[in-house]
């Protein structure tokens, strides 16, 4: 064999032999070896990210936990927890500031929105704008909130009386995003009023893709840019117009500076001031990332709550006793009336469970040393998350986990809580999550889940048409990829 072919057949050989090498590193001396999971994901990224692209990465996920417990092993370097005190050991405040958030896509390389904001601009962000999330800025909102959701009301009773299907899917992504529109760019959106896919709404979805997309291309390492050339170019076109819009409308908004009357966003973050403020490009991709994050997990749950309501009408029709028995008229449906519907709240909290808007998780990175996580030590370096979908969904948490029964969040001493569910896990079950970087928006999407679910349940009866919503036909990308959930309205007499 002349020197030539010698050196073609190490060069041949090489990839192939450290691939092997590399395989048998994973599964016999990688320090997360002894962690239970399928022998092709301790080897390899590629099963998880095929999941990922498939939409279904946290049914698959939860497959694993049902067949390995309660740690799996999903990739090479990468372990997913499903137990209560996970929670609080990855994102509680004092882990927090240990594991850093790992694999989040920066769409904007210059400025970055408060989800991917690193070390000093984190805390100078949430300070900034938590203010708009306040409780005294939620009650601001409800006055808007009230006219929206009269248009919305109006709109569904002109389909009941025309006896029409109506997506509601749809009509909640409408109803979202002209909210949404109005909190985070004083923006008159008009879905719901002319009852029409504004166009930008269909970028969103474009968003949850790509980001999904690079979300998993990033487990890849060195390797990552080169994953991300199978990314749909129409997709990756979607942020780019979405984050050009926002940009625009951000800085047509705040021309008008701090506006009497107006209790959008920019009120709120305009008084930051010197090293508080934002920067202009933060404000602006700041408003690109709500647009997105306010609209489609609240679609999610108004949605996954309607589909199980009209699948279980004993529950349908216990909500609307609540209802009807503490609101006399319809003005009394206020936002302070709602929070104090406690079988609302269960019903809320149910669909959320069996309907988690985020099936996924936030991936954590642990730190050099290492850390407990649920009573197992994990090497530094290992990326570490919380997969909602299984945490919320397997027996290993919940009684009765397929079962639609909002009485599990009713309290332990109420007549009506079931006795299966007093040993349900309760404290697993943080569709929100929990710690300093926790949602930012949890009070203000629950106040608005609220008041449109009430007011929806006041005025109509629903019944499915068809059973296209399915959970287990549907796909999620960082959030649900819904399909059309068709009922028929009908007015209740009263
Ligand atoms: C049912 C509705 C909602 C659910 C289930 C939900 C869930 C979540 C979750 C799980 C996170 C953590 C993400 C991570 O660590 O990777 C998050 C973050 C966030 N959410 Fe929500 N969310 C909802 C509604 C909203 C609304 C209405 C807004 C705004 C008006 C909002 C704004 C945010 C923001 C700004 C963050 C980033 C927080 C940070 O990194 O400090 N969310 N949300």
């Amino acid at each position: 064999m002349s020197e030539f072919t010698q050196l073609l057949v190490f060069l041949v050989a090489l990839p192939p032999s450290y691939l092997l090498l590399r395989a048998l590193y994973r599964i016999t001396f990688h320090p997360l070896c002894a962690f239970p999971g399928p022998k092709l994901r301790a080897i390899s990224h590629l099963p998880h990210a095929y999941y990922g692209s498939q939409g279904i990465q946290a049914v698959a996920v939860r497959d694993l936990h049902r067949q390995y417990g309660e740690v799996v092993r999903i990739a090479p370097d990468l372990l997913s927890f499903m137990t209560p005190s996970s929670w609080k050991d990855i994102h509680g405040h004092a882990a927090s500031k240990k594991f850093p958030k790992f694999g989040y896509f920066k769409v904007r390389a210059d400025a970055q929105p408060l989800l991917t904001a690193e070390d000093k601009d984190y805390p100078r962000q949430r300070a900034a704008l938590s203010h708009g999330f306040s409780d005294r800025a939620i009650a601001g909102q409800e006055w808007t909130l009230k006219k929206q959701i009269d248009v919305f009301i109006k709109k569904l009773g002109e389909k009941a009386s025309a006896h029409e299907v109506t997506n509601m899917s749809e009509w909640f992504s409408w109803l979202t995003f002209d909210i949404v529109g109005e909190f985070t760019l004083s923006m008159k959106f008009g879905c719901v009023e002319s009852g029409e896919n504004h166009p930008w709404v269909s970028t969103l979805v474009k968003w949850f893709r790509a980001t999904s997309f690079a979300a998993n291309a990033n487990a890849f390492g060195i390797f990552a840019p080169f994953v991300m050339l199978f990314a749909n170019i129409k997709d990756l076109m979607g942020i780019k117009i979405h984050l050009q819009r926002s940009a625009e409308k951000v800085r047509e908004r705040l021309e008008q500076g701090e506006v009497s009357g107006k209790a959008d966003i920019w009120s709120y973050v305009l008084r930051a001031q010197g090293d508080k403020s934002l920067t202009m490009g933060e404000m602006e991709v700041n408003a690109a990332a709500l647009l997105v994050a306010a609209t489609a997990p609240v679609s999610d749950t108004l949605s996954g709550a309607v589909y199980l309501l009209a699948k279980n009408r004993d529950k349908l029709v216990k909500l609307r006793e609540e209802v009807d028995g503490l609101a006399k008229s319809e003005e009394d449906i206020t936002m302070v009336l709602t929070g104090k519907m406690t079988y609302l709240m269960a019903v809320i909290n149910e669909s959320l469970r069996c309907y988690t808007p985020t099936p996924g998780g936030g991936r954590r990175k642990a730190p050099p040393e290492g850390a407990t996580v649920s009573g197992y030590f994990v090497p530094g370096g290992t990326i570490v998350c919380v997969y909602q979908l299984p945490a919320f969904t397997l027996p290993n948490n919940f009684a009765l986990p397929e079962t639609f029964l909002p009485e599990r969040w009713l309290p332990a001493d109420h007549p009506d809580r079931p006795n299966a569910t007093l040993s349900d896990k309760q404290e697993v079950f943080q569709p929100f999550s929990v710690g300093p970087k926790a949602c930012l928006g949890k009070g203000m999407a629950l106040a608005e889940i609220k008041f449109i679910l009430a007011r929806l349940v006041w005025h109509f009866d629903f019944e499915l048409v068809d059973n296209g919503f399915a959970f287990e036909k549907q796909r999620a990308f960082l959030f649900r990829e819904r399909p059309a959930l068709n009922v028929q309205l009908a007015a209740r007499n009263r």
